[in-house]
């Protein structure tokens, strides 16, 4: 499996084997670390860390995995960088991709991580944006399988605001690996439809499925883990605590649900957690609303069914297998570049793929390797302007292969339910 020079934005871009993979080499990666035995494969490599918001777990597991593995990190936080006030997210990447040999960014708009992406020659890493947490979802899948051996046919349920980054991230995961997703919450905090269908189509095919409910009775009886986040996410304005926690008050984990679900069912969290009101916000809250605890009641967070801890642990294991995973070692691995000249359709007439790639200064920008012919056709592959191929396909993003300095070989996101391959040059 090579995944060098591949970004980590969502869980959607990757196979469920390539997850697999990443899952075992953070287990393997994981194993190595307990018995001491150093993986520093990545020595004089650099990583940029960008957070503009803020995070304990994410950045100490990119940091601590990024020192393992023998490379340096710099931290950005949003304070003391140029980013968006006066730098473009474009330009940003253009210029961390001259130092660094991958980029993690936690923000607001998964727009904008995809952005970073596009421009950028390196990986990116998404630590977690409004709609997405990816790296998180590593971390549970490994710590599911470690506790239960499987991930197949394991049963989550989510509680609380299941339209933001995390139920919407492990419903994604649930489909990828053939698990069945409960959104157990108040109709209006459940995922986007249009996601719910894309998850169910993935989970068709991979014997997972996807479920919506309100009722607390039925959306949690017999699940295997029953999952919660902080019913107020960063970035969302404190004016909406109030109708927050009225609305999800019902779908607190408390332990009347841990006993629907089963001595078996454990309990996770992405953290940090209002289990109590040993923290400002949640002593804030308490007083306001008089209440307790939160998401998640201290006597379940507390538990031995809680995994939480194991949970965050594995934030670093995990992480450290999407840097070891997209990091190329040699640097040869570089992302795709941004392509600027013209393109001439007439130049590729009877050419085959091959020659093509090995083509010397020519105009030729990009080749659409579908059966849908839209400006020309020679030898099986359509040739059309790169504003037209960026326009109709707005996600050329992930790399394939690298076939030399100059040449590269990309595969874009779906379009109208196909795949499509390109060729760039660099
Ligand atoms: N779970 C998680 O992402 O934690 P941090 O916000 O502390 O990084
Ligand atoms: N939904 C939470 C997750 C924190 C890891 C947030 O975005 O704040």
């Amino acid at each position: 499996m090579d995944l060098k020079g591949r970004d980590f934005l969502k869980l959607l871009d990757f196979t469920p084997e390539e997850i697999v993979y990443l899952i075992d080499l953070a287990a393997e990666l994981k194993d190595k670390k307990k018995r001491g035995i150093l993986v520093d494969t990545l020595q004089g490599k650099n990583v940029a860390l960008i957070f503009e918001k803020t995070s304990t777990r994410t950045r100490c597991a990119f940091e601590v995995a990024a020192h393992d593995l023998g490379m340096g990190t710099t931290y950005l936080d949003p304070k003391a960088s140029q980013i968006g006030k006066k730098e473009s997210i474009a330009d940003t990447a253009r210029v961390l991709s001259g130092m660094f040999e991958g980029i993690e960014y936690r923000g607001f708009e998964q727009a904008i991580v995809e952005e970073l992406a596009e421009y950028s020659k390196v990986p990116v890493w998404n630590g977690l944006t409004n709609e997405f947490h990816p790296t998180q979802m590593l971390a549970d899948l490994l710590t599911i399988r470690e506790h239960f051996g499987r991930l197949k046919g394991i049963k989550l349920t989510y509680m609380g605001d299941a339209r933001y980054n995390m139920g919407n991230s492990l419903m994604v995961a649930c489909a990828k690996m053939g698990m069945r997703f409960t959104a157990c919450t108040m109709e209006k905090y459940f995922p986007a439809g249009e996601l719910v269908e894309q998850c169910r189509e993935i989970a068709a095919k991979t014997g997972g499925s996807i479920v919506l409910t309100e009722d607390v009775e039925e959306g949690t009886k017999g699940a295997d883990v029953i999952y919660t986040d902080v019913w107020v996410s960063m970035g969302e304005p404190d004016e909406i605590w109030e109708e927050r926690i009225r609305d999800l008050a019902p779908y607190q984990v408390n332990r009347h649900v841990m006993d629907n679900a089963g001595n078996k069912a454990v309990f996770m969290h992405c953290l940090p957690a209002f289990h109590n009101l040993k923290t400002e916000t949640g002593a804030e809250m308490g007083r306001r609303f008089a209440l307790t605890e939160m998401e998640v009641t201290d006597e379940v967070f507390e538990s031995p069914q809680s995994l939480v801890f194991e949970e965050a642990e594995n934030r670093m294991h995990t992480i450290k297998a999407v840097m070891m995973a997209t990091v190329s070692a040699d640097g040869k691995a570089r992302k795709k570049r941004k392509v600027q000249a013209k393109v001439d359709p007439g130049l590729l007439e009877g050419k085959s793929l091959r020659e093509v790639r090995y083509l010397p200064d020519s105009e030729v920008q990009w080749i659409l390797s579908s059966e849908e012919c839209e400006v020309e056709e020679t030898d099986g592959f359509i040739i059309m302007p790169i504003e037209e191929a960026r326009e109709k396909f707005s996600e050329i993003r992930e790399i394939l292969a690298t076939e030399s300095e100059q040449t590269v070989l990309f595969r874009k996101g779906r379009h109208s339910n196909k795949w499509y391959d390109f060729i760039g040059k660099a």
